[in-house]
């Protein structure tokens, strides 16, 4: 069986665009809520195949979409390295700040992979449970986005803390970019040898950075991460997601290995088109805003999109950002309708 979703990231055009979306599995869905109710802690709940391989599931049983995203986050791998991670209702995650070089060499050097079986264990049992047409996505964090939590402690609105850092100490900070770049490659090998037939880098901080930093910080390290990434699964396709990053996708014409991009919310799929070769298919990007209003704003945010992405360049249908808590399911319900047709 042909899955729609990874002949689009081979570059073929499909008749109507897959789609799935990012944070499929989660607070919107009241199963998600009732199942995470029974979870001590998110960690918890992250570690516990039973429980991640449900909510993994949930959204595939309720909307058929085309692929699943492994539940799990993206700061599973810190918590792995030894840094200390936590998530508090309401407020967000919370590290220990990596302050200095003890800081730093107090990580592992590489992650405790015993910690991160269950996820494994996860992914595995998810492939098993997924119907023949529905393809398995694993994930990580981009290096920078991940750095940036690991040095300001908690989500920030601009991540000055990791900015600061990386000018004042250029590098202690890449020598903690270089180990989470090998640990990322390495953490979606072992997803990939348990079932992940594609994977999602998300970078969802790289747009606060200027030009040589994104350099830097986002593009060196990206490739640092599939180059070792391929050396393991030369034919694994990677999606890039950089957030806010519009004015420097250009960049990403000079990674090679990579399959598709990500595009969010703010981007231009005319003007990414013309700065990116048409080999790297397209991923977004509806607003998540316009999910949650429904009605006319949703109907003509999902046509524009469509639209915008009419090329003969290979689309899949996704948000420009993850969805949020407050999206009505009946609102999902209209765009699949849409997007699947009569
Ligand atoms: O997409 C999916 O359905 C798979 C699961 C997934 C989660 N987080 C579950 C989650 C994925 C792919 C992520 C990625 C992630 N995690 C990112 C990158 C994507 C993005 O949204 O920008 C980032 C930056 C994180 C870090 C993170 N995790 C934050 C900042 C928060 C708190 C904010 C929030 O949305 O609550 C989390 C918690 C988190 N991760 C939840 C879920 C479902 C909510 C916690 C809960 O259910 O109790």
């Amino acid at each position: 069986m042909t899955k729609a979703f990874l002949a689009a990231l081979a570059g073929e055009r499909q008749k109507r665009p897959p789609v799935w979306l990012m944070r499929q599995a989660g607070r919107y869905l009241p199963e998600y809520r009732e199942l995470r109710a029974t979870a001590s802690s998110f960690l918890d709940f992250c570690y516990t195949p039973r429980l991640a391989v449900e909510a993994t599931l949930q959204p595939i049983r309720r909307f058929g979409f085309d692929a699943a995203i492994l539940f799990s986050d993206i700061l599973v791998l810190p918590d792995a390295l030894g840094q200390s991670v936590s998530f508090e209702t309401g407020e967000g995650p919370r590290l220990d700040p990596i302050a200095n070089r003890e800081d730093f060499e107090k990580l592992h050097e590489t992650p405790d992979w015993t910690r991160l079986a269950p996820v494994f264990e996860t992914v595995a049992s998810v492939k098993a449970a997924l119907p023949a047409e529905t393809a398995l996505i694993g994930f990580c964090g981009a290096p920078w986005t991940v750095a940036s939590y690991m040095i300001a402690g908690r989500g920030t609105p601009d991540q000055a803390p990791a900015r600061l850092f990386a000018y004042r100490e250029p590098e202690l900070f890449g020598a903690l970019i270089d180990r989470l770049a090998d640990s990322s490659a390495d953490y979606l090998s072992l997803q990939i040898e348990a079932g992940a037939e594609a994977v999602q880098v998300f970078d969802s901080w790289s747009g606060v950075l200027p030009g040589p930093e994104f350099a830097r910080w986002c593009v060196a390290p990206l490739k640092r991460l599939v180059t070792r990434l391929k050396a393991r699964h030369p034919h694994i396709p990677v999606i890039a997601f950089p957030r806010c990053a519009a004015t420097h996708l250009g960049r990403f014409a000079e990674v090679e290995g990579l399959a598709a991009i990500g595009l969010d919310t703010a981007a231009d799929p005319p003007v990414a088109a013309a700065l990116l070769p048409q080999r790297l298919a397209f991923q977004g990007n509806l607003d998540p805003l316009a999910l949650i209003v429904g009605g006319r704003a949703l109907d003509d945010g999902v046509e524009a999109v469509l639209e915008a992405f009419a090329g003969p360049r290979a689309h899949i249908f996704n948000l420009g950002h993850g969805i949020l808590p407050e999206t009505p399911i009946a609102h999902v319900e209209r765009m699949l309708a849409r997007l699947r047709g009569p």
